[in-house]
């Protein structure tokens, strides 16, 4: 397996086509947002953006949706998914543990919910690993409605459990996921977790205690382990991880984002959203990025979200 870096993925040329309006000052004194996240950020709304141009609708999940940067809002996910032209998505599930990302959350929500009409936006406070199970309950998730999923923890808050309970779904496609995967600080998180409390939230994240094999892997090779937990067990037909670096222009990695579908056309997207934000200079193989993904064996296919 290659692994695919910052030089081989070159510089940003893509512009992107949706815009923020009304963005809330930074009170802390940092007048930039962190780079990870904006790129994170970014990613995920242009590839809303191609998503609902083949879905003409849709729904969107964000289990950990308060902004990463609570000063910088222009660089939140949610804020910028939901200002995608046109407004296509009908509803958003938007939830959150943190009393103070609720207000913020809420504000967002007095911006956009029933503008347009048709739209639809749901905050709900409290732990996702329990929301999820009432919000794949809603009459408004029929059997052919695309739905999205970010996942986008800090480091090791969403169980396996949550991420299982997404994927079994039934529909005619899995409901797409986006798993956020912190590679860069994991190593050093999962070693040094001492106290009975860290080590049974791991264990719920990890589904068991099997998140200890990672302490021993590269970071390549923690995300090709996480990613074939999609295919094996989860059964996605398309998985693949796509790299977040710490700087707009620089190699480190920070973390990955774990993307994991049924349909074919949806890593294409993916990959030209990724390209469009994250860059491809001249001469570069930005395409190498391709070999650094899974894909599920044809016989496991025919069991796959049969319900
Ligand atoms: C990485 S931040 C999310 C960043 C956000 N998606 C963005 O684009 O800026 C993780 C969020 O998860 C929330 N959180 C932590 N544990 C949670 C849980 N069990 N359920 C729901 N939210 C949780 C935190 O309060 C925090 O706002």
């Amino acid at each position: 397996m290659e692994m695919f870096d910052r030089a081989e993925l070159g510089s940003k040329t893509g512009q992107l086509s949706f815009s923020l309006s009304g963005t809330k000052q930074p009170v802390s004194g940092i007048l930039r947002p962190p780079d990870q996240t904006n790129s994170k950020s970014k990613l995920v709304a242009e590839y809303i953006r191609l998503f609902q141009q083949i879905t003409r609708g849709g729904l969107y999940i964000d289990g950990f949706a308060a902004p990463q940067s609570r000063d910088h809002e222009e660089s939140w996910t949610a804020r910028r998914v939901l200002e995608v032209e046109p407004k296509r998505l009908r509803a958003f599930w938007l939830c959150d543990v943190d009393p103070e990302g609720i207000i913020q959350l809420n504000k967002l929500k007095a911006a956009h919910h029933k503008n347009p009409k048709s739209r639809y936006v749901y905050i709900q406070h409290g732990d996702f690993n329990q929301l999820i199970h009432g919000i794949l309950k809603t009459p408004k998730m029929r059997r052919n409605t695309a739905v999205f999923a970010l996942l986008d923890q800090r480091t090791a808050e969403c169980h396996w459990s949550t991420v299982e309970a997404i994927a079994a779904r039934a529909g005619r496609t899995k409901i797409e996921i986006l798993y956020f995967l912190g590679t860069s600080w994991l190593h050093r998180s999962l070693s040094q977790s001492r106290t009975p409390e860290r080590l049974a939230q791991l264990n719920l994240w990890w589904g068991s205690d099997g998140w200890r094999s990672l302490i021993e892997k590269s970071q390549v090779r923690m995300v090709e382990a996480v990613g074939k937990r999609f295919t094996d067990e989860l059964k996605y037909r398309y998985v693949k991880p796509y790299p977040i670096y710490q700087m707009e222009d620089g190699n480190r990695v920070s973390f990955y984002l774990i993307h994991a579908s049924d349909h074919p056309e949806a890593q294409k997207l993916m990959d030209r959203a990724f390209v469009k934000v994250v860059g491809d200079a001249p001469g570069v193989d930005a395409g190498r990025q391709k070999t650094f993904s899974f894909e599920l064996q044809p016989d496991m296919r025919q069991t796959t979200n049969s319900g």
